[in-house]
């Protein structure tokens, strides 16, 4: 008479937590000596064979002989990461139903979020709110640890009609902009922002805040400004009394641990009694974590509360100042030269970001269109440009990785050369001239030379350099042309003298020349003694001659 039980319908599995409970119906329910017994069989992947594979069925514990429609199962499970197959069916005596359809299911993917511990205090008509996570002092856990959690606070004035107000909640918070004298409630749930799962809200709590205390007013409207990772926090000035503040920092980390950290805070250097309401805290932020500031108000001896906490998440609240740029021309294309934002403060944001660079360019004309290039190398090439043709370009840095578009630089305007000023035919140019100018200037050297020797040795026999001349490259040396050049000519002449000169004379000239330069070298003068020994043999080349 096996078939005169009917198998159990829509068995499921529901999960809180570790919490496993499993739940079926049955058409009879009033049949109270029926009782329901349930088996599970774990899965698991065999990679060589690449299939899945099945262990024996087993009776699952916690549910063996139940006389309702559910049962809790939670110690039959141990690897929340796995998946199981289960099954019911029904008894009476001997007789046994067949078993229900197999119902699959993976545990961390199918559990769902507890709801969170609430605890509240009202004091000073402050509302002060500690939270305790789901799973927070159990020893089997579903959930990795408990700083994955955020927390969402749903609350509202109980006796208004005022739609009730949401609000992200840290592990302990303040709430200090609540009327005095009135009830609140509110209802919280957790959230695992990485799975997209959302928790299940706690009961509702209610809390009558009591009367201001009448103290100095806490600073309100904090905010932080970030330009390259230089943070200033601000808040407003509410004080026609003489104020000081101190700003303190808790690294966002410490917040989301169950251990009460609230002795943790540290002051901010820099930001100690100062009179402003401002103070620069990037010396306490670096860019891995969360962070929080506070500050408080003191005159005298009387002191504020602290402030409503701010959270800075450094990556995210920083502005990507303007990179730097340096543009140059050809006739068709502009090369562009770039330093990350932040790299002359020593901190650099390709440090802190993956940064591409997005530059904008337009003909400087009034029906210009502009046009978008995207690079992430520092050094590229604008071209398929019109030649002759102002151009103006500005540049921002972005991270696509957190979607953050940097600060554009101000506009360059550059102008594209024309075909025969290209940057080779420049240089081209330059090539000529300087030879031109050498052999030019070869030229009237010999010339002058010349002359003026048969003046020397007609008018002047023994010249000498004028004393203060002589003093600095010490006396006996003969007068030679570099004296004058320094006052009279561009020194490269001096290069372009001893050039010829080699060229022009013979094997032992050279030698001697080597010889000669040695020597100025070893005797550690002045480097302009190469010259000067280059016009040494000049002069003995040219007495030569005379001779
Ligand atoms: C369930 O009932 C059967 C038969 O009535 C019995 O043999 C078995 O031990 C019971 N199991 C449990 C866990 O009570
Ligand atoms: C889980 O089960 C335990 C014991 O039955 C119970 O005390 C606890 O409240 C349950 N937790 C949840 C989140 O349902
Ligand atoms: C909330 O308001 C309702 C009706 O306005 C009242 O019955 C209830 O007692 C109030 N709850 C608290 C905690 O004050
Ligand atoms: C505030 O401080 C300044 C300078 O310290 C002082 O001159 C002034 O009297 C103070 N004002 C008040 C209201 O205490
Ligand atoms: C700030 O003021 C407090 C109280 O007046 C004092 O104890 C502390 O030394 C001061 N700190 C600095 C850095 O001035
Ligand atoms: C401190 O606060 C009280 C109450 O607001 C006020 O009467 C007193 O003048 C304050 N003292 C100072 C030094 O600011
Ligand atoms: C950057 O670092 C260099 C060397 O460490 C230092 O000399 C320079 O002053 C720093 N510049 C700034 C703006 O901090
Ligand atoms: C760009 O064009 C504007 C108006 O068309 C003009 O005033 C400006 O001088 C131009 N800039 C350059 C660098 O040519």
């Amino acid at each position: 008479g096996q078939m005169n039980l009917t198998s159990p319908q829509n068995v499921q599995v529901d999960i809180i937590n570790t919490n496993f409970t499993l739940r079926w119906t049955w058409n009879s329910e009033n049949d109270f000596s029926v009782t329901f017994s349930a088996q599970y069989q774990r899965l698991f992947e065999d990679y060589e064979e690449a299939v899945i594979e099945e262990t024996d069925w087993k009776e699952m514990s916690g549910c063996q002989n139940v006389t309702v429609m559910e049962c809790d199962f939670s110690s039959a499970m141990t690897d929340y990461l796995y998946s199981y197959n289960v099954r019911v069916r029904a008894e009476q005596g001997e007789e046994k139903s067949p078993w229900s359809t197999t119902l699959f299911f993976t545990p961390y993917l199918k559990a769902k979020i507890g709801p969170p511990g609430v605890h509240l205090k009202s004091i000073n008509g402050v509302v002060e709110i500690n939270i305790s996570s789901p799973e927070e002092n159990l020893s089997r856990r579903m959930w990795t640890s408990d700083i994955i959690f955020t927390y969402n606070a749903v609350f509202w004035e109980n006796s208004s009609n005022a739609e009730p107000k949401s609000r992200t909640l840290e592990r302990r918070n303040k709430i200090y902009d609540l009327a005095p004298r009135t009830t609140y409630c509110l209802k919280v749930q957790a959230h695992i922002t990485s799975e997209r799962k959302v928790g299940s809200f706690s009961p509702v709590y209610c809390i009558k805040t009591t009367d201001k205390a009448r103290i100095l007013a806490y600073p309100i409207n904090l905010e932080i400004h970030a330009l390259n990772m230089k943070f200033l926090l601000t808040w407003d000035n509410l004080y026609d009394q003489n104020v000081s503040f101190t700003v303190q920092q808790l690294i966002g980390y410490l917040m989301s641990l169950p251990e009460d950290y609230s002795n943790n805070w540290t002051t901010v250097s820099g930001c100690e009694n100062i009179t402003i309401t401002q103070c620069d805290v990037s010396s306490d932020i670096y860019h891995l974590g969360t962070y929080f500031f506070r500050v408080k108000a003191m005159s005298g001896y009387n002191k504020s509360h602290w402030s409503n906490e701010i959270k800075v998440d450094p990556c995210v609240v920083n502005e990507i100042g303007p990179p730097n740029l340096t543009v140059s021309s050809s006739e068709d294309s502009l090369r562009i030269q770039l330093i990350p934002p932040g790299e002359s403060e020593n901190k650099s944001m390709s440090e802190f970001y993956d940064l591409s660079y997005r530059v904008l360019y337009w003909k400087n004309s009034s029906d210009a269109e502009e046009k978008i290039k995207e690079e992430q190398q520092l050094l590229f090439i604008i071209s398929d440009l019109t030649p002759l043709t102002w151009y103006c370009l500005k540049v921002q840095a972005f991270s696509p990785v957190y979607k953050k578009n940097g600060h554009f630089s101000d506009a360059i305007c550059i102008k594209t050369l024309n075909g025969k000023d290209s940057p080779l035919s420049i240089f081209m140019a330059f090539v000529i001239a300087m030879f031109a100018s050498l052999i030019l200037a070869s030229f009237c050297i010999f010339s002058i030379y010349h002359i003026s020797r048969r003046i020397r040795y007609t008018f002047f026999p023994s010249c000498k350099p004028p004393s203060n001349i002589e003093d600095r490259f010490g006396s006996g040396q003969p007068f030679s042309i570099p004296y004058l050049s320094t006052s009279e000519e561009p020194t490269e002449n001096c290069c372009i003298i001893e050039s010829i000169v080699i060229e022009e004379t013979n094997q032992t000239d050279i030698k001697e020349y080597k010889h000669s330069k040695q020597n100025s070298r070893d005797s550690g003068n002045y480097s302009n003694d190469d010259d000067t020994s280059g016009a040494k043999v000049l002069e003995e080349m040219l007495e030569q001659e005379a001779a």
